[in-house]
């Protein structure tokens, strides 16, 4: 697929056909994750796959209670001063959906970057998390070149450290997302988007 198609048809999918995905696929969509420019020279990155149901009920029991507690219906009545905006449509959709957008991928893939803990005192302190953001992005890419999809799930304060626990990840490293690979149900509804306007976005020289 010619790179701007796979840039142009990425979109985060929720939910999976049952379908299998030959592992050799998802490793050449690690190893273009690898490709990602690196601020330490080092790409000492490391992925959890998790394959079975059993593997993904263990690791994702956090998800699948957020997940179960959200009521869609209410959240998009709740009284609100101003039109509900497309971030909230979207959230609307995305929550319940927390558990079995990974559930039913036939791969979860969890990056795990080398960092005890991360500070955001100046920009240059989150090269770590930087660093494994291009990977991540890299992933995606690769596997919507590759005709696949990817859910995401960034792990929600606390359920960073009982997913990293349950994984027994070593101390010295942090979970970005975990990442749901497989093939995308093509009825899945599209969330509409904004649109952008980058003759509004450039700016030249300064920002005014
Ligand atoms: C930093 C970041 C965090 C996100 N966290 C979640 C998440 O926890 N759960 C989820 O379902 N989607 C998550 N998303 C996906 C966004 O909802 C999605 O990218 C956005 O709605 C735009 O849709 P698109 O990816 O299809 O273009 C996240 C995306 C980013 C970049």
């Amino acid at each position: 697929m010619e790179f701007f198609e796979v840039v142009n048809k990425r979109r985060t999918t929720r939910e999976f056909w049952n379908k299998q995905v030959d592992f050799g696929i998802i490793k050449k969509i690690l190893e273009a994750g690898n490709k990602a420019p690196t601020w330490d020279h080092n790409r000492n990155w490391k992925f959890i796959v998790l394959r079975t149901d059993e593997e993904k009920e263990y690791a994702f029991e956090y998800a699948k209670s957020i997940a179960d507690k959200f009521d869609a219906e209410k959240y998009l009545n709740f009284p609100r001063p101003y039109p509900i905006t497309l971030g909230q449509k979207m959230y609307s959709y995305a929550m319940p959906r927390q558990f079995t957008m990974l559930k039913e991928a036939p791969y979860v893939i969890i990056p795990l970057f080398k960092s005890k803990e991360l500070s955001g005192e100046y920009v240059s302190k989150l090269n770590p998390f930087a660093t494994i953001w291009c990977v991540i992005e890299n992933i995606f890419l690769a596997a919507t070149a590759e005709g696949l999809s990817c859910s995401m799930r960034i792990p929600l304060n606390k359920e960073h450290d009982i997913v990293k626990e349950k994984l027994k990840a070593p101390p010295s490293y942090m979970i970005p997302v975990f990442i749901g690979i497989g093939y995308a149900n093509p009825k899945e509804q599209k969330l509409e988007q904004y649109e952008t306007d980058i003759d509004k976005q450039i700016r030249f020289g300064r920002w005014k």
